[in-house]
């Protein structure tokens, strides 16, 4: 039987509790498709801390770098706002160390979800996108300085962290409906005018297939309101990838749907929820699972059990066609009552009917 071995970081708030859903629609779906998955558990974010002193310990460290692929819930919290070393700190360190440069955040409105949404159900009925975000680079890995009054931040790119991460994004657009949109800031700033220079030269000579447009961040964070179903795949730097994929979360409806894959050249990837700790909802069993499921099942395909994957996927449908959800959504059901509706649907011979 071929095994995987996941490394399992549950991390803070409601971490643990998305990524044990996660784990166990994982263990559901491995059951039904006749493959083992062996977790082992590591400290990790403000629970390391509070362990050890470090948001991530060397041996968290090797652990990952060993495992088939990674697990994580979400870190981060009031109590360690003002650590020495915060696990914010810590979820960077390990996303560098992995070399896990593109984060993959999926965005797709399922019919019953089209009217959860803060904008108008025909706005957002038929979104299908996938954000390609740089993960290990620019300003959130640049040098910094503060003193008393002043503070900076540097932001760069090289050419080559530039292409790498432009080849995902392309290539996810030749695997869909064939448009790229390149988003940045080349109207203000020197890495985004290399940025804009290296992804139209990859257009012209590797990708002359692909429609390649690009956009200035604020145009696009306005037309991701105006227009959302223009989007196939969008391509961008770190910060602003992480800033448009909150957003993007509000036209299905909730930040607890969306799941997030961050892949280097080959394995382990590290699979985490968009969203943080949620420190407001945790221990309360209101968190929405799904968006971990989510990650559960890209987690699949970066294993190449893509038939697991498309088994979690359709109990997921499954669920949101009989709005079996949380509260974010309008729901009634707690995290454990929607992650057993996913569990089960994934166990049923059929897909279940109705
Ligand atoms: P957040 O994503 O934790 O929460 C924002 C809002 O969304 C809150 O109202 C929260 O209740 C809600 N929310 C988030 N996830 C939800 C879910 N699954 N179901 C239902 N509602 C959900 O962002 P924040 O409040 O800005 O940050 C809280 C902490 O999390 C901070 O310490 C931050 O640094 C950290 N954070 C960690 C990650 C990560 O681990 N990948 C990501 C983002 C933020
Ligand atoms: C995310 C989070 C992280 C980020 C933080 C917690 C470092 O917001 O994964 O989106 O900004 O990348
Ligand atoms: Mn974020």
């Amino acid at each position: 039987m071929t095994r995987y071995s996941i490394a399992f970081l549950p991390g803070d708030g409601i971490g643990p509790e998305v990524a044990g859903a996660a784990r166990t629609v994982l263990e559901a779906v491995a059951r039904r498709c006749g493959f083992q998955l062996e977790f082992s558990d590591h400290p990790f974010g403000g629970a390391a801390i509070d362990q050890t002193g470090e948001p991530l310990s060397e041996a968290t460290t090797s652990a990952c770098l060993a495992a088939d692929a990674v697990f994580l819930g979400a870190v981060g919290g009031p109590k360690w706002d003002n650590a020495p070393s915060r696990p914010e700190a810590g979820l960077l360190a390990l996303r560098k160390a992995m070399n896990v440069y593109a984060n993959l955040r999926p965005v797709s409105v399922h019919p019953e979800l089209a009217d959860r949404s803060p904008l108008r159900p025909e706005k957002v009925a038929g979104v299908d996108m996938v954000i390609v975000r740089e993960l290990t680079g620019g300003i959130y890995f640049g040098e910094r300085e503060r003193t008393e009054d002043s503070a900076s931040d540097k932001c760069t790119y090289s050419r080559a962290e530039i292409e790498r991460v432009a080849r995902i994004a392309f290539e996810q657009a030749r695997q869909r409906r064939g448009r790229l949109t390149s988003v940045d800031k080349a109207n203000v700033l020197e890495t985004s005018r290399l940025w804009r220079e290296t992804v139209s030269e990859m257009g012209k000579t590797d990708y002359p297939d692909i429609e390649l447009d690009h956009m200035y961040v604020d145009a696009a964070a306005m037309h991701m309101l105006r227009e959302p179903t223009d989007f196939d795949v969008i391509l961008t730097e770190n910060m602003f990838g992480d800033i448009l994929s909150d957003e993007a979360s509000m036209l299905p409806g909730s930040i607890g749907l969306l799941g997030s894959a961050s892949l280097s050249d080959q394995r382990p990837g590290l699979f985490e929820p968009i969203h943080g700790s949620a420190p407001d909802i945790a221990g309360q069993g209101k968190a929405n699972p799904l968006g971990a499921i989510e990650s559960a099942a890209q987690l699949l395909d970066s294993l190449g059990e893509h038939t697991a994957a498309g088994l979690v996927r359709r109990a997921v449908e499954q669920v949101h066609a009989h709005a079996q959800w949380t509260g974010d959504l309008g729901g009634t059901l707690t995290t454990v009552e929607v992650t057993q509706a996913v569990a089960d649907a994934v166990a049923a011979p059929e897909p279940a009917l109705g």
